[in-house]
């Protein structure tokens, strides 16, 4: 049997869903039993009747399937797979940035430790922040952290301008060279581009669409486009690809075609010989304090039931 078969095998026996998220390398997204976005995720993590969910993704998404369900087994096969983008806001900096902000309504984009989320009002993904925004009262402060680039999107496209915002940002999505995308649309002139809402502004400027990696590849799928320049992280080329076999999809350059930034380095630890030592050994687990489970629940659950 090869690791793909033993994983199928020992995945039935324990009564474990495998989530992978669209960032994974091909054949993680070929062994799990759902492949999505954060937000469709940490919904099936909601309502999965599994005994064991095993995270193949990155520790903040991990952390939010254990919130949501705290009393089944979950497992993510590295624990060093972080989030820079989580890794910008911590929770002791948060709590003296706050005391500028009295009063205010905080908004923190699920990217984000158990703690920060703890201190956070309501959760929102790049699937749903505009929804979460509009949901509040016009006259609501609020503090959005810790994408700048999600946040000054959300913000031009609400007319909100008075959101405060956290100066974070994923090292992948920043990447992206305008000058490289320019250039590739004088190539394919025909090329629509896809971008992620933690892009900035600049590569923002150039799309045709903007949403998360569920939304672009159900654009990618409806739209009569056949090319496509895709700025967010490589590995939703693997979904694009399967869904739409006769189309090209194009990987946006980063700035330093060296770094090979547009592969994200925490969700690629996550390897099938790790899956399968994982499941095997049901290690690493997530393990996270009850209290701070309570407390950071409420800021998610809020989001999943404006998300409905
Ligand atoms: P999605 O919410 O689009 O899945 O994005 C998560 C993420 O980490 C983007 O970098
Ligand atoms: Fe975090 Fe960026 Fe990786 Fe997404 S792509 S998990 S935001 S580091």
């Amino acid at each position: 049997m090869n690791l793909s078969e033993e994983i199928f095998k020992l995945k039935k026996e324990k009564n474990c869903v495998i989530l992978s998220h669209f960032y994974q390398t091909a054949d993680i997204q070929n062994i799990a039993d759902f492949v999505g976005d954060s937000l469709q995720l940490s919904q099936i993590a909601a309502n999965t009747t599994a005994d064991i969910i095993l995270f193949c993704g990155v520790n903040f998404m991990a952390e939010t399937a254990k919130i949501l369900s705290p009393n089944k087994k979950v497992l993510l096969p590295e624990p060093k797979a972080g989030c820079s983008l989580a890794d910008s806001c911590n929770a002791e900096d948060l709590k003296i940035f706050l005391k500028n902000y009295p009063n205010h309504t905080v908004v923190s984009y699920v990217n984000t430790s158990v703690g920060v989320k703890a201190l956070t009002d309501i959760c929102c993904t790049s699937s749903n922040a505009v929804k979460i925004i509009e949901s509040l009262p016009k006259n609501e402060k609020i503090v959005f952290l810790p994408d700048r680039n999600l946040g000054s999107y959300i913000k031009s496209i609400t007319k909100r301008n008075d959101i405060v915002i956290w100066d974070g940002a994923c090292h992948v999505h920043e990447e992206f060279s305008v000058e490289k995308i320019i250039e590739l649309k004088q190539k394919y002139p025909a090329a629509k581009v896809l971008a992620h809402p933690e892009c900035k502004k600049t590569v923002l400027i150039l799309a045709d669409k903007i949403g998360s990696t569920a939304a672009l590849l159900e654009f990618s799928k409806k739209d009569e486009c056949k090319q496509f320049i895709v700025a967010t992280e490589s590995g939703i080329l693997h979904q694009m690809q399967i869904s739409s076999p006769q189309k090209t999809f194009i990987p946006a350059p980063p700035i330093d075609s060296t770094c090979g930034c547009n592969d994200c380095k925490f969700m690629k630890m996550i390897t099938l010989e790790k899956v399968y030592n994982t499941l095997k050994n049901e290690t690493p687990e997530i393990i996270i304090d009850s209290d701070l489970i309570e407390k950071a629940k409420k800021s998610i659950l809020r989001m999943l039931e404006i998300s409905q």
